[in-house]
Order: C-alpha cells, then structure tokens, then sequence
C-alpha cells in the first residue's frame, strides 16, 4: 500500500481503493466528525487500517498525524494492522457476493482454520473482509497482501493461500 499523492489525480499505484476513499474525503472534510467518517470509510474499503493510510487521512484532512494515531488507536471499531504476516482481504460487497465472494469465503476458512477477521494462530495469514474496494468489474476480488487480483476464482484463493501456509517466509503474488 502506497500513501500521499495528489488528491485529485489518480493514485501512484493505480489502487481504486484510493478513489472510493478521496471520495468519502470530499464529502466528510468540512463535517465536525469527518476524521472519524473517513476513518470508518478507509476500514471499510481497506479492511483495516495501516500506518500509511493514516499518514493519507492525516494529509488529506490536514490534521496532525497524532490526532488521526489516536483516534484510530482509542476507538475499538478501528482495526489496526492485522497481526498475520500475509493478509488475505476478500471484498464482499454486492458485485463480488453474487460472482461467488461466498464459496471463496467458505473455502479459504476451511483451507486456514480460522473466520474472517481472525489470525491464524501461528500469525502467518490474517484473514478480512471488505465491502467494496472499487473494482466491481473485476468481481469477484481480493487484495492478497497488497496486490488486487480480481475475477478470482475458489482454486485460484485456494493455490493462493496454501503457497502461503507452506511457504510462508515468502509473499504470494
Ligand atoms: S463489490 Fe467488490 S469490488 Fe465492488
């Protein structure tokens, strides 16, 4: 995940995510509570919250990063980093549920032992969802440690994650 950037043109990294949350920006930056607004956004649209997405917020409200740190850090709504070296974050909004984001959801629980929105217990793969990260064309999709791969299919997430529990000081692209 890549931070800062102009606004108001496309995100360095290409990532739509980034263009679903400058919209929320624009609509909650002159709000009394746009800080948590748009934080509340960023969880929904990035499955949780990282250090530079953050410094992004912070920028983009022109708020100082100690206040954006602590709000994200005293409210319990707000998920940090997650703890697992790999992240799997899998967008169940409506286009990605109805192209089959259920049956994926099903199988990569089986394949971890462990729900969405928890950690495997020896911390290699932390499992999230998201409601929408932008890239409905491409349903189904998922951000698999920071890599948006869409049209996703359950052998596809299966490969994915099980590269990742045999291999796991390496990162899957
Ligand atoms: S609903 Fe999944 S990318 Fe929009």
């Amino acid at each position: 995940m890549k931070s800062g950037g102009n606004r108001t043109k496309e995100h360095p990294s290409g990532d739509n995510r980034f263009k679903l949350l400058d919209r929320s920006i624009t609509k909650h930056q002159s709000s009394g509570s746009a800080l948590i607004e748009v934080l509340h956004a960023a969880q929904e649209i990035f499955g949780y919250l990282e250090e530079d997405l953050l410094v992004y917020v912070a920028r983009a409200l022109r708020l100082p990063m100690s206040s954006v740190w602590g709000v994200a850090t005293f409210y319990h709504l707000f998920r940090l980093k997650p703890k697992g070296k790999h992240t799997f974050v899998l967008c169940t909004g409506t286009a990605c549920y109805v192209k089959g984001a259920g049956e994926i959801q099903h199988a990569v629980e089986k394949l971890c032992g462990v729900k969405f929105g928890e950690t495997t217990p020896d911390q290699n793969i932390s499992l999230i969802s998201a409601r929408c990260v932008g890239s409905c064309g491409l349903a189904p999709v998922a951000v698999v440690d920071d890599a948006v791969v869409g049209k996703l299919t359950v052998t596809d997430a299966q490969v994915r994650v099980d590269q990742w529990k045999h291999q796991p000081e390496e990162i899957a692209q």
